[in-house]
């Protein structure tokens, strides 16, 4: 397994965010998470990322480590990265030095300094340069690279995000709604560079994803929040077919028929 949580729990005061939750992902799988409007999927990234600090007795582990207790850049480090529902973008900065400031996530200057002694920092900086130039065109963007990030349309931000993401290059990726905001189109496109980024890194994926099409089509496994509760867990086809999901996510039962049609998948 390489991310397990153990009665992993977050409270906002009275409200139970997170509920006592078991969670388990095996390494190259890509999970989905579902959920309806304030379910918990952003808070359960937060929690597992270093953001927030969980509720005592919560347990998380990251590919042989305790991060129960350890701060968002020791656990990046480890080789998790994500990304944020809201983009949080260097938007003064050049579509390149955004993905190198990804990069220098998990490897910060300081380490740079200490390990390879400062004259040597420049040819070294050119080589990753280079490499992120070729993830920036793996994902369409290299004619964009001295562009500031704000140039960009919204796609081409979704993009971004995902390159800087990935300039880390960790083992586990974790997505919050990666196309939210996008035409199908672009939705389509974005997907199939994820598809093709996960075969190229290696990578195993979280991704949150409100569009049911998405999760359906592209994930091998789903797990399922409601009220900071996992009430599912399966291939995409035994949730789709989940009485408790079926409610949860439509928030009334339906027949066969008008499912199809709410699920439309
Ligand atoms: N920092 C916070 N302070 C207080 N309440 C929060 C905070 N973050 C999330 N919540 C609450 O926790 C619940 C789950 O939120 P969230 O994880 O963002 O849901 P989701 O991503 O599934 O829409 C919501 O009721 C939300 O208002
Ligand atoms: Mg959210």
């Amino acid at each position: 397994m390489i991310l397990k949580t153990k009665q992993l729990s977050k409270s906002f005061g009275g409200l139970k965010a997170i509920n006592k939750v078991d969670f388990e992902l095996p390494k190259n799988e890509i999970r989905g998470i579902i959920g309806p409007n304030g379910s918990g999927k952003s808070t359960f990234f937060n929690l597992v990322s270093g953001i927030y600090d969980s509720d005592p007795g919560s347990y998380i582990e990251f590919d042989g480590h305790d991060i129960t207790f350890a701060p968002p850049h020791e656990i990046a480090t480890y080789g998790l990265s994500r990304t944020f529902q809201l983009l949080r973008l260097y938007q003064d900065m050049t579509v390149i030095d955004n993905v190198m400031s990804g990069y220098h996530t998990r490897v910060p200057y300081k380490f740079f300094d200490a390990v390879i002694g400062r004259k040597k920092i420049w040819d070294q900086e050119r080589a990753i340069k280079e490499e992120m130039m070729e993830l920036l065109s793996f994902v369409g963007l290299a004619d964009y690279a001295e562009l500031n990030a704000s140039e960009l349309s919204g796609g081409q931000r979704r993009l971004l995000v995902l390159a800087r993401a990935i300039a880390m290059k960790p083992k586990l990726l974790m997505l919050d709604e990666p196309a939210a905001g996008l035409s199908p189109v672009n939705v389509d496109n974005l997907m199939k560079i994820i598809m093709q980024l996960k075969e190229k890194y290696g990578l195993t994926l979280i991704i949150i994803e409100h569009i049911l099409k998405v999760v359906m089509d592209t994930c091998n496994s789903v797990t399922v929040f409601d009220h900071g509760q996992k009430i599912a867990e399966g291939t995409p086809a035994q949730v789709k077919d989940d009485n408790a999901v079926i409610e949860a996510y439509l928030g009334k039962k339906m027949d066969d028929e008008e499912m199809r049609k709410a699920l439309a998948v």
